[in-house]
Order: C-alpha cells, then structure tokens, then sequence
C-alpha cells in the first residue's frame, strides 16, 4: 500500500521503517520537503522510502499515520489537508503532552475534549482512529518485546469500519494479540489522560518498554 506517516520524530521513524519492511510505499511527511531527519531514514530504509511535505504525504496516502508532536499536531494535519485526508483512515498515535514548563510534561487538553477528537473536527471527512499512544514507540511495531505480546492495544474512533481496518493493522502487520475498541473518539480522552501514569511509571520501573494488560473476572 501507498502510507502517509506524517512525523519524522522516533515514533514516525519506528513506524515508517515496520512499515517499509512489510513491502509498503511510505512517504514520511514533515513542514519541508527535505527534512534532514527523513533523507537520514530514507538513507537506512531504502526501498519503499520517501519524503514530502505534510500535503505530499498525505496525498500519497491510501492510509495515514499521525506522529506529530501533540502541541502541534493540528496545525500539522491542516497543513496535510482535509481534501488530501478525504474519506481516508487516520491513525492518530499522538499525545497532547507540553514540554514547556518543564518535566513532567502536562496533558494540555482534557477533561471533555481530547486532541483525537480535535482532529476528527479538523478533518471531518477523515476517519480518525485513536491509537498506539499508550506504549512507546519500539514497542508499537513490535509488541512482543513486553511481556512476550501478552498486552493489550486500545482504539476509538466514530467509524465502525476504520476501526476494523486499524485492528487488522494492529494484529497483522504489528503483531498485536489484544486490542480493545473503546468506542467512539470521545475514548481518546481517557488514552491521552493515561499519560501522567505512563510517565510516573517510566520513573518507577526505569524503562519505557511496559504496557497495560486487562484483567477481568470471568
Ligand atoms: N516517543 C514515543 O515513544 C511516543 C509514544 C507514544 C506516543 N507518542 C506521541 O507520538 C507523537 C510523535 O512523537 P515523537 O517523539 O516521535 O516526535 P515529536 O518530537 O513529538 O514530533 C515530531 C514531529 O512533530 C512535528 N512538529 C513539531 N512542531 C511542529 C509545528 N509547530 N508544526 C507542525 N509540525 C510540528 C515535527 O515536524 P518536522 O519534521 O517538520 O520537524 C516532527 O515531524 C507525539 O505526539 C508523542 O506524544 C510518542
């Protein structure tokens, strides 16, 4: 498939490079056409590997992935372009986490809204899936790093079908054993609103590389 990854940070480049080892014809997407990060991933890709401007990308996109910095990730997907995104599944794998006050970051926006539904309003004609924020970023494209796989994935999004498709995204070309649909994107509130415990529990276990596994009774 022809994929959009729109980012060029460690999750755009974790993505980008699972998804070019699977076959795929990934255009990574940034504010400049010669992005110094993306010719350097380009350079360790190879075949399959591109790079654009946010619009090019997304143009080039039958899918697109969201990895844009949080604070900036609206700005990012209009500059992409609500017609380039027209009809298309998006993968939103961002945090709404602002550095500017030093650490620990603050999730900017919450309680009642969430940068997921941010960008479902900004791209109304997209079907935005939220997804992939609650692990770090080796750990999306290869899961059974933690806990041999045994974990789980969460999605939300309004559309019934994005969502299949993501899952089939999730457990096929990931590797994800587990994914739990939380419904429509309002559940992008309670994923970004995670983050505080992430990083608490990134102090407490001195590792990124954990996740989250749903237990119930019965
Ligand atoms: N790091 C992880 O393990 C991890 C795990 C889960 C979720 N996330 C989330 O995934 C997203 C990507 O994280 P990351 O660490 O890979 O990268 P990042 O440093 O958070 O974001 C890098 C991307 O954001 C773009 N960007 C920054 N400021 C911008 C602006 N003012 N306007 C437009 N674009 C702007 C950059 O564009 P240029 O390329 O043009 O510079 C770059 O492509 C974040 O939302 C993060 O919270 C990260």
């Amino acid at each position: 498939m022809k994929i959009a990854v729109l980012g060029t940070g460690m999750v755009g480049e974790a993505i980008s490079t699972k998804l070019v080892q699977l076959g795929h014809e990934v255009m990574m997407g940034s504010r400049t056409a010669n992005n110094e990060k993306a010719a350097a991933w380009i350079g360790k890709a190879g075949k399959g590997a591109s790079q654009g401007t946010f619009a090019d990308a997304a143009r080039h996109g039958e899918i697109a992935f969201n990895c844009t910095a949080g604070v900036a990730s609206v700005e990012a997907l209009k500059a992409a372009g609500a017609d380039n995104l027209k009809g298309k599944v998006l993968l939103d794998l961002s945090n709404p986490l602002d550095f500017s006050k030093g650490m620990p970051p603050r999730v900017l926006i919450g309680p009642d809204d969430s940068l997921g539904e941010q960008l479902q309003r900004a791209l109304p004609d997209t079907r935005v899936v939220k997804t992939l924020n609650t692990v770090n970023a080796m750990a999306m494209v290869d899961p059974s790093r933690i806990a041999s796989g045994d974990h789980h994935m969460f999605l939300a999004g309004n559309d019934a079908s994005a969502k299949g498709r993501v899952t089939e995204i999730l457990r096929g070309w990931f590797g994800w054993k587990h994914v739990l649909d939380l419904g429509d994107i309002t559940g992008a509130r309670a994923l970004e609103a995670y983050l505080p415990l992430w990083l608490r529990l990134w102090g407490a276990l001195q590792t990124p590389d954990f996740s989250i596994k749903v237990v119930k009774n019965g």
